[in-house]
């Protein structure tokens, strides 16, 4: 749910690299899966338009070799970023996800500065 929310979150400092902004903030917060998939979602999401632009729209494909994140990647964008330029689609106010999205930023989980932060409690 948090990257379904924030997958683009990068858009606005990275305009050639919006998912490598995105996938670095959330690193701390999400599993090495999810960050995989904010990371690589850009290229996945071109499926439903690089071909509209002159680009090859299975360039997702050169990611075969990691099946799993594939899957996992490939689903994200079905079911959350391409339906969400669907201008018909049903909504939840952004109250419903409020205590989710505090909840996954209370504390990081994969940070650099994790032992120090368990020494201090
Ligand atoms: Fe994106």
């Amino acid at each position: 749910m948090v990257c379904a929310l924030l997958h683009d979150i990068g858009d606005t400092l990275g305009s050639y690299n919006h998912a490598d902004v995105a996938a670095v903030l959330l690193e701390p917060f999400v599993s090495a899966e999810n960050q995989w998939m904010v990371k690589h979602h850009a290229i996945f999401q071109g499926y439903y338009f690089f071909h509209h632009m002159g680009m090859d729209r299975n360039l997702r494909d050169q990611y075969g070799d990691v099946p799993e994140l594939f899957k996992r990647t490939a689903h994200f964008c079905e079911k959350y970023d391409a339906a969400a330029f669907d201008p018909d689609a049903e909504t939840l106010p952004l109250e419903f996800f409020e205590p989710t999205v505090r909840r996954v930023f209370a504390e990081p989980k994969r940070t650099l500065y994790k032992a120090a932060f368990e020494k201090i409690g």
